[in-house]
Formats: structure tokens, C-alpha cells, sequence
């Protein structure tokens, strides 16, 4: 490990989105809320971040998203009531969901301008240090949580790492990717990034799957407010700008992607960790093999 990298302590979370893909369910609901198993998608990220080391958790947010703090707060009535019928258990869950004092911060991104914006609202509160960003709309299932194997690229080769997925060619116009220039390696340099290609111009199926390393120079760029694909301002192309002047790396991670954001993505994820539950585990997978037998 190099000693010369400063620790990432700070995540962002950018959850001011609209998630109209699931409307009316997401009407008066965060998106965020979403169950997937029995959490909602915010706390699988948080919990991915904490995995991974992260002591503040910064949710960049907007109206109609107060639930998502109220999520992470102590409950006094709840845990008084599951106390006294002796429900320990789901104490316990509930316990874990809190957020230490001191550890949440909000700042609000009042109109949806980009991720981009989204991530330079939150630059107060990052200030002169490397952070991590985690989308909430990505689910990453591995033996390892994905940010935490991204620590160990930024461990050994310091500035900014990207985690990158293969997609199909046909879908490179809904993602990031990234130009390795032919390295397909698990850990490659990154020597371009382009926000939403058309198949026919990617320069490369490997896409930016939504877990992010950066150093604070990204916020330079971004408050150029440049748009970009979409008429958004874009995360990508202000890290665009950071390649060749720090390091930059993919991590081709281990695990898989499950993009709950899209009604699909969210079904297969509930399956899927549905199926790796604990208690519900076998129930589920009987269901499912019961279902298949019937098409
Ligand atoms: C964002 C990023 C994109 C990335 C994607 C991952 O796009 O801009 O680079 O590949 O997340 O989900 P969005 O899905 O917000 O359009």
C-alpha cells in the first residue's frame, strides 16, 4: 500500500432523481425506498459504503425526499414497542438501519441538472479530499462489497477508480464508457471516457457501472457547468478531464451489477436477493423452480 494516499472517509449519494420509470409507485415514494429483500435500496448502498470504511455519508437530495432521513434516524416509539413484545430480532434490523450522530449530511440539489450538478452540490461538504460516489439506483451483489474492492486499487495506485461492467454493444447509449485502449485487464488505465455513445462510436463495451473513486479536482471541472449528453451537466466529462493529469483506473470488479433504477433490473435484483436470504432462501428458490416448471 502507498502511505501517501489520503483516506476516503466521505460518500456521496445523489438522491434528488425523479424515478419516473416507476411511476405512480414512486408518486409521494422516494425511489430510493424501493425494497429490494427487506431494505430499501438507499441502505443497501449505505451499507455498501460502510463496508468499504466510509465514516460521512452525504445524500444529495430534493423535495419530497425527507423519508430518506427519517430511514436512517433513531425511532424511539418502534424500538420501545419491538422491546416490549420481545421482537429482537427485528430490533436488531431496525438498530442497524440508524446512522451514528454526526455521520449524515444533506445538501439539497434544487433542479435536475445532471449528476454532474448533483455531485458539485455536495462540494462544500467534501471539501479538499478524495470521496466515493455510489449511485443508489445500482445493486452490487459479490463476495465483497464493490467500493471495498475499489479501496484496494486506490490503495495501491492512489487518484481515481472506476468501477466498469461489459454491456452489450446495443446498450452503450445508457451508460458512461470507458476507453482502456484494448485492456480488458481487471485493473486497467483509463484513457478515455465518453457519457452515452451510440453503439456504432463507443470506443468500447466496458461501462461505468455507478461506484466511483474521485479526487477533489473533479469539482474544478464540474463548476464549469459544461452539459453534455442530454443537455446534462455530466460526471463523466468532468473525470474526462482528469485523465493523463492523475492516475485513473477501471476495476473490472467481482460481483454483478443490477440496475434497479429499471423496472427489470429491480424484479431480478428481488429475486436474486430474495433468493440468497437467509430465512426466506429456499422458499423462494422453491417458488421460483415451481413458476418455471408452469411456462
Ligand atoms: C449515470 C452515469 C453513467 C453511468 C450510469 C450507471 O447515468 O452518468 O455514466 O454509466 O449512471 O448507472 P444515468 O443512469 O444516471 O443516466
Amino acid at each position: 500500500m502507498s502511505t501517501h494516499n489520503k483516506p476516503i472517509r466521505k460518500a456521496i449519494f445523489p438522491v434528488a432523481g425523479l424515478g419516473t420509470r416507476f411511476l405512480p409507485a414512486t408518486k409521494s415514494m422516494p425511489k430510493e425506498m424501493l425494497p429490494i429483500n427487506d431494505k430499501p435500496l438507499i441502505q443497501h448502498v449505505v451499507e455498501e459504503a460502510r463496508e468499504a470504511g466510509i465514516e460521512e455519508f452525504i445524500f444529495v437530495t430534493g423535495r419530497q425526499k425527507e423519508m430518506l432521513e427519517e430511514h436512517f434516524d433513531f425511532q424511539p416509539e418502534l424500538e420501545a414497542t419491538l422491546e416490549a413484545r420481545g421482537k429482537d430480532d427485528m430490533l436488531a434490523k431496525v438498530r442497524d438501519s440508524e446512522m451514528p450522530a454526526g455521520s449524515l449530511f444533506l445538501t439539497r440539489q434544487p433542479k435536475p441538472l445532471g449528476l454532474g450538478h448533483a455531485i458539485w452540490c455536495a462540494k462544500k461538504l467534501i471539501g479538499d479530499e478524495p470521496f466515493a460516489v455510489l449511485l443508489p439506483d445500482v445493486l452490487i451483489k459479490g463476495e465483497q462489497g464493490c467500493l471495498r474492492q475499489m479501496m484496494g486499487v486506490y490503495d495501491e495506485h492512489g487518484g481515481n477508480v472506476i468501477a466498469v461492467e461489459d454491456v452489450p454493444r446495443e446498450d452503450t447509449n445508457k451508460y458512461g464508457i470507458v476507453d482502456t485502449g484494448g485492456d480488458t485487464g481487471k485493473i486497467a488505465a483509463v484513457k478515455g471516457l465518453v457519457e452515452k455513445p451510440k453503439p456504432e462510436d463507443a470506443p468500447s463495451t466496458s461501462s461505468v457501472v455507478g461506484r466511483y473513486i474521485l479526487q477533489p479536482e473533479v469539482f474544478d471541472h464540474l463548476a464549469a457547468f459544461e452539459t453534455g449528453a442530454g443537455g446534462e451537466i455530466q460526471l463523466t466529462d468532468a473525470m474526462a478531464k482528469l485523465i493523463d493529469v492523475q492516475p485513473f483506473h477501471t476495476l473490472n470488479f467481482d460481483g454483478k451489477s443490477y440496475d434497479c433504477g429499471s423496472r427489470l433490473g429491480f424484479i431480478t435484483a428481488n429475486i436474486i436477493f430474495g433468493m440468497a436470504d437467509d430465512q426466506i432462501g429456499k422458499d423462494v428458490k422453491a417458488i421460483i423452480k415451481n413458476i418455471a416448471s408452469t411456462l
